[in-house]
């Protein structure tokens, strides 16, 4: 029913195929469906929970997969924000709501699952944090051992916690997350372990199911989807999930796929204003957002096409609006995100004030992981509990002087 493709050359191989890459030409890869042979029942997928697995005809797992009740994320409507902003229609996809914390979930649930399908035993990836933690959370609750490679301290505190407590195998590199990226694609390659970052063209397949849900919450397709971009994996996976509901006539037309990308690590956001075929790598990337502090993204081609085929665009944000919008987000409506995930908001912001965006626009932004995941950087910006005796003269004369 499926087989994976290259996205450059066409060439075809097997479902069972252990490739991250086309053997012919090196470019990326992707699963394709006979979708004239899935049956998909608008009716059926209504009366299942929402959750990646309510999509299942679009997956390729056929085993009982390997899961922690991922997906099912609330959408919530930016109220305040969106009217601060002049956006009646602007909501927000919380996938810090998953079971790590983070929407990797969705994508190592069926990449997991597809390791035990293939008969793979041990798993590993690369990672600023998230996936990390989502694969040994997804290892363990499949039974097997998980590698993972970060990034010397640039990861936030609570992803190695995670990655840790879940009994990954945790190495830090002396270097960046691309360069981590670059020797457990070789390591997989070489020795045999899985690998199960965004190249895995499975794990998208997890991710894409965002876009489902969105759109099953909001009961329309929204004009604009708007996500965080790092190694560009889940621009493309979304994108790629429309198009087959597009194929399949489930919808009639797709959102404007944008971009954002942080100031000091926008490849993709220098390849869309330049009009470039490709992206030029930043060879030192740099930012507050350390989920998405990534210079060589390596599914920027399908992120290019997602963006250009759709007539969306791509933002930059600094990363003092990335906190003023994790503040917001966080003091204004109660929602709690990683910075990464407050770039999405924080983008819209941006690509209003130069007039790129519509004020009648549905938008969708994606924010991708929990404030709890990078405490260090809340606590940084905020100011540190008063600590006083315990009576309560004390405690009044506190809160008088802190209202004051
Ligand atoms: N937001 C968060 C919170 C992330 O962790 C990531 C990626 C992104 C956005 C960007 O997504 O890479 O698909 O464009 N984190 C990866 C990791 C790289 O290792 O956890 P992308």
């Amino acid at each position: 029913m499926y087989r994976l493709v290259c996205v450059k050359c066409g060439a075809r191989y097997p479902p069972d195929a252990i490739l991250y890459n086309c053997s012919a030409c090196g470019h990326l890869l992707a699963v394709e469906y006979d979708l004239d042979k899935v049956s998909v029942d608008r009716a059926v997928w209504d009366s299942r929970p929402l959750s990646v697995w309510r999509y299942r005809e679009l997956l390729p797992v056929n085993i009982p997969p390997v899961t922690l009740q991922e997906g099912g994320t609330p959408l919530y409507h930016l109220k305040r924000i969106g009217e601060e902003l002049g956006l009646p229609h602007l909501y927000a996809k919380h996938e810090g709501m998953n079971p790590t914390g983070s929407f990797k979930d969705r994508g190592m649930t069926v990449g997991v699952s597809m390791a035990i399908q293939l008969g793979k035993t041990t798993v590993a990836c690369a990672s600023t944090g998230n996936t990390s933690a989502s694969l040994a959370a997804y290892a363990a609750r499949a039974g097997i051992p998980a590698v993972v490679l970060l990034p010397a301290g640039k990861v936030a505190l609570g992803k190695v916690a995670q990655a840790l407590m879940h009994g990954a195998r945790v190495i830090s590199i002396r270097g960046n997350f691309d360069q981590a990226l670059e020797m457990v694609h070789e390591l997989c390659l070489t020795h045999g372990l899985y690998l199960l970052n965004s190249v895995n063209p499975f794990r998208l397949e997890g991710q894409k199911t965002i876009g489902f849900e969105a759109i099953d919450q909001l009961g329309a397709v929204p004009d604009r989807i708007v996500l965080p971009v790092g190694n560009a994996g889940n621009i493309s996976a979304v994108h790629k999930g429309l198009k087959e509901l597009l194929a399949l006539g489930l919808i009639d037309r797709l959102p404007m796929m944008t971009g954002i990308q942080a100031a000091g690590s926008a490849p993709i956001y220098r390849a869309i204003c330049e009009d470039l075929p490709e992206v030029v790598p930043e060879l030192h990337p740099e930012t507050v957002a350390t989920a998405i502090r990534i210079g060589a993204p390596v599914n920027a081609e399908k992120a290019l096409t997602a963006i250009r085929e759709t007539g969306g665009t791509a933002g930059v944000v600094s990363d003092e609006e990335i906190l003023a919008m994790q503040k917001a987000l966080a003091r204004r409506e109660g929602i709690g995100v990683e910075p990464a995930s407050a770039a999405s908001v924080a983008g819209v912001k941006k690509l209003l004030e130069c007039g790129a965006i519509d004020r009648d626009e549905y938008i969708v932004c994606v924010v991708t992981g929990h404030l709890l995941k990078d405490p260090e950087t809340v606590i940084r910006q905020c100011e540190p509990p008063l600590e006083i005796n315990a009576d309560l003269p004390s405690l009044v004369s506190a809160l008088q002087s802190s209202s004051s």
